[in-house]
């Protein structure tokens, strides 16, 4: 049923009793009633309407859930409301004009600030800009865009005109770019010339030239110039230079499209266990209400804040948790274009200390990178303003928990650990501060409404302390409403597995593994499918795999993930050669090559292995949990049901893993 590579290797789960979270903080949180669990349970579904009542709704809706065609759940019905307007302009008619709507730290040491008004001017022009190119309401405008301003207020000016947005990460190549707007018959895209990689002018247009060559249908593009005269660009056949644009529509205002609740606010690609990126559709009602609460609930962000979660817009939780919740709560929202260490280790405390930061939220490997770095970059900067500290995007480890907690939070600010994906579209399972005690390595329970489950395969619960299969049972508001590509695949990559549709009993499966203990805390182990983590970020192996057995001289090649100290999981690579050739530095640059065009740098494997064979089954199936093991230098079981069993010690001495 579930291919359990992967968890079995035993990562331990930490024990003990939570701890109390600070006093100080308990007494200021948002949500300090212990009796919120057990009222979410008693009137749920209902419940959710403390989300929705977060939003401004031009139209109430009739229902809170609608579920007679599971699980395709529909929530908040015969609602209607424009995203952006929730994000922008209810906020202005509160009179906080002047109020700080994002604060951008960009790359080479630039400051922008723009107060919601600003905001509100840049998004209705761009929407107008949008509009007179042709684009009309539920036609998808590609997003391919690096951490500058124009990325979220693309974003917006598309959810003010009702048109999906599909964000496609900066990072990825120009055949990952078009197979994403191929798969979404995508007709607008909105580019930029190019950005800083560190300190050098990266030309990002060169790579949308080749995209839109791969294209067969035409795509108008708006091009941000980001770069200047350092890298000069001529615009060619549809395009569009967006600060001409917004020139040509200064001062215009947009009518904000009032959308179903139901209808779609964006598309966002993310890998599955195929090659094929799955297009995770999100709605705008049910969306928007849980990514407000949970950053009202969990993330304790409040109107006055300065709340920065320091993770990309081109994945999920920049989507989620830079500009969705934050902007919804109208709080100031920080975004840094930049690395953590450049120019400096202290980077980022340097931003928290300036802006005075209330709330930060990044991920685990970071964390780790500054506990490498040591406390002194920390010690440098008053990092007092702090209150709360988030992680997403891996399991953290008590000992980075504990790092951050001491050095960071100065031990009065409580850590979320929050659990979640692109298809839960908001947090699922974390401590809710101001009420929960934490465990350090351990996320906590299921937020108030919601129903994880860890069972075996089988599906039912396991005992406290056993692993199992992380799974949510009843539906919440920000869940995916099905894929891009289709309701079959939405159904067979998440409903399938613990389903029993004929006794109307639906179970979401979110391919992770994880244990839970006897308060009904959620350790999250890993992925059990052919999904792997590399620093939060989330790559298929297939895809992978794919892109190394295109490169010239390959003959097969399978991808594992091997654990690593800093990164969470790194990519390791184990070839055979063609026709036995020679595995020269040829083959591993064209292997690189391929990697970074189909995919991009960030699926580029940390090692390749070159071996004579790769270990089969004797039906002539590669063997990738063996593989895995001798990445992480696991003890090998039983080798003799393998075809060619004497491959093992040969790799075993080529693979420079074992440690
Ligand atoms: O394996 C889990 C891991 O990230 C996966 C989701 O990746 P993505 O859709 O890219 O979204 C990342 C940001 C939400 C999950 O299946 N993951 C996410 N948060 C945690 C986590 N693993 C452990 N602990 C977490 N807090």
């Amino acid at each position: 049923m579930v291919d359990r590579n992967g968890w079995e290797r035993g990562r331990s789960v930490p024990t003990g009793s939570p701890r109390e979270p600070p006093e100080a903080f308990v007494e200021q949180a948002n949500v300090t009633d212990e009796g919120i669990y057990e009222a979410f349970d008693e009137e749920w579904p209902n419940c959710w309407e403390r989300a929705a009542d977060l939003l401004s709704w031009d139209r109430s809706y009739g229902t809170v859930l609608e579920d007679d065609e599971p699980p395709h759940y529909r929530w908040f019905t015969g609602g209607r409301l424009n995203a952006a307007y929730n994000c922008i302009d209810r906020h202005l008619e509160a009179g906080r004009k002047t109020h700080a709507a994002i604060r951008w730290e960009g790359k080479q040491g630039e400051r922008e600030t723009y107060t919601y008004r600003d905001l509100y001017v840049a998004v209705n022009e761009f929407a107008a800009a949008l509009r007179d190119l042709g684009v009309g309401e539920d036609d998808v405008v590609t997003l391919y865009l690096p951490m500058i301003p124009e990325l979220p207020i693309a974003m917006l000016a598309c959810a003010r005109i009702g048109a999906p947005h599909s964000v496609v990460f900066a990072g990825l190549s120009a055949d990952a770019l078009a197979t994403r707007m191929d798969a979404a018959d995508s007709e607008y895209l909105v580019t930029c010339d190019g950005y800083y990689r560190r300190g050098d002018a990266f030309n990002q247009k060169s790579k949308v030239d080749n995209a839109r060559l791969a294209l067969e249908h035409d795509v108008e593009t708006v091009v941000v110039d980001r770069l200047g005269d350092e890298l000069p660009h001529v615009l060619g056949d549809d395009e569009w230079d967006y600060h001409d644009l917004r020139e040509e529509f200064a001062g215009e205002e947009v009518e904000p499209v009032s959308r179903d609740a139901e209808d779609m606010l964006f598309l966002m690609y993310t890998s599955g266990t195929t090659g094929e990126p799955k297009g995770v559709v999100h709605t705008t009602g049910g969306y928007l209400a849980h990514v407000a609460w949970t950053s009202n609930a969990v993330l304790d962000v409040e109107a006055e804040d300065t709340y920065w979660c320091a993770a990309d817009i081109g994945w999920i939780t920049g989507h989620s948790y830079i500009v969705y919740g934050p902007l919804a709560l109208g709080t100031t929202t920080v975004m840094y274009e930049g690395t953590p260490d450049y120019p400096d280790r202290d980077r980022l405390w340097e931003i928290v200390d300036r802006n005075a930061v209330d709330v930060f939220y990044t991920a685990p490997t970071a964390v780790r990178a500054f506990m490498k770095w040591g406390e002194e970059y920390p010690e440098r900067h008053d990092l007092s303003s702090l209150r709360l500290l988030g992680s997403v995007g891996e399991p953290i480890n008590p000992r980075a928990w504990e790092w951050y907690y001491e050095h960071i939070g100065d031990e009065r600010c409580p850590i979320v650990d929050t659990w979640w994906q692109t298809e839960t579209g908001a947090i699922m399972v974390s401590t809710l501060p101001g009420v929960d005690g934490m465990k350090p390595g351990v996320a906590g329970p299921g937020l108030p409404g919601i129903d994880v489950q860890v069972v075996d395969d089988d599906g039912d619960p396991v005992a406290p302390g056993q692993t199992g299969y992380l799974t949510v049972d009843r539906p919440w508001p920000g869940m995916a409403r099905t894929l891009y590509d289709g309701d079959d695949r939405f159904r067979s990559e998440y409903w399938e597995q613990f389903s029993d549709p004929d006794g109307d009993d639906w179970t979401y499966f979110s391919g992770d593994a994880a244990s839970i203990d006897e308060d009904g805390y959620v350790t999250v182990l890993g992925r059990v499918d052919d999904v792997i983590n590399v620093s939060g970020r989330r790559l298929s192996t297939m895809e992978i795999e794919g892109a190394v057995t295109d490169a010239d001289g390959v003959a097969e090649a399978a991808v594992v993930g091997r654990s690593s100290e800093t990164a969470g999981t790194e990519i390791y690579a184990y070839v055979s050669t063609e026709n036995d050739c020679d595995p020269d530095e040829d083959v591993r640059r064209a292997i690189e090559d391929a990697v970074e065009s189909t995919i991009g740098e960030i699926a580029v494997p940390a090692e390749i292995v070159f071996t004579p064979e790769l270990p089969k089954t004797r039906s002539g199936k590669i063997l990738r949990r063996l593989l895995e093991d001798v990445a992480n230098g696991e003890e090998l079981g039983d080798t003799s049901a393998l075809r060619n069993p004497e491959i093992v010690g040969e790799i075993q001495s080529e693979s420079g893993a074992v440690d």
